[in-house]
């Protein structure tokens, strides 16, 4: 058997009288890239928030290949290598699309100050290079970030991320905001860079094709709570996600 990658055990947040989540539990294989959809409110963001050690859930408990990683700093989960992309982008747009790449992986290995002091470049151009290739975004390279298009600073948010190798991604909401016409091309990169770099990936996503063109598991969550875990196929036929959510 093999083991999970991530594994999240009764996952417990609330605000006030509101319990966002409501006692989440799931796990993540190896090379999986795992979906998490369901309507708005319903504790994605917290769930995601939680595991990333952006905030501190209540109770539960989440485990990295095994290793109890509760309550870790972000600086600290992307160092044992946790990656993630954010509901909204965070590219820097007077910086050039390369130079946002180097910069997102200097962000893993140090401080403000150990990145203005370090050697120019220590190996992170050929990183930054190899991605801009994979993303196709090599005629916007030397370009500022703020002169793209929102979809393309899309790509450039997601290549961010893969900057620092990491071997679990979550996505939040890859596509929102990003126009129809290259929701596609999302999906095929995602998948290239699964095959290519091994990664496990977990992404919140709206876009129900293409949740279910992209996923090989996906859980639904409702009200903070975990309503399905299963394939596209057996998501598609399950008579409570359809009427919870699909349906409506
Ligand atoms: N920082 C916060 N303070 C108070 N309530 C919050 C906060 N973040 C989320 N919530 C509430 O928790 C619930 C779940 O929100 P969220 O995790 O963002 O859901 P989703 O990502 O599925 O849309 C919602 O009712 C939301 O209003
Ligand atoms: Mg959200």
């Amino acid at each position: 058997m093999m083991a999970p990658v991530l594994k999240v055990t009764d996952l417990k947040k609330a605000y006030g009288a509101i319990q966002a989540v409501g006692g989440v539990s799931f796990e993540v294989m190896p090379g999986e890239i795992f979906g998490v959809i369901g309507p708005n409110g319903s504790g994605k963001t917290t769930m995601f928030n939680s595991v990333l050690g952006q905030i501190s859930p209540d109770a539960g408990a989440i485990e990295l290949n095994g290793k109890n990683i509760t309550g870790l700093s972000p600086l600290e989960l992307s160092r044992r290598g946790v990656g993630r992309t954010f509901q909204t982008l965070q590219v820097f747009g007077k910086m050039t699309v390369r130079d946002n790449l180097i910069v997102a992986a200097q962000e893993h290995t140090g401080s403000m100050f150990g990145r203005m002091f370090a050697p120019p470049d220590s190996g992170l151009g050929a990183k930054a290079d190899a991605l801009i290739d994979q993303f196709r975004i090599r005629h916007v390279a030397d370009s500022l970030a703020n002169t793209l298009s929102y979809g393309q600073q899309k790509l450039v948010d997601i290549a961010m991320a893969f900057m620092a190798e990491p071997d679990l991604v979550l996505l939040d909401e890859p596509c929102a905001g990003v126009n129809p016409s290259l929701v596609g091309g999302i999906s095929t990169l995602l998948k290239d860079l699964n095959r290519t770099r091994k990664g496990s990936f977990v992404v919140i996503e709206h876009n129900m094709d293409f949740v279910m063109d992209l996923c090989h598991r996906i859980m639904v969550m409702v009200e903070g709570r975990v309503l399905a875990i299963g394939t596209p196929a057996e998501i598609r036929a399950n008579k409570e996600v359809l009427d919870a959510y699909l349906g409506n």
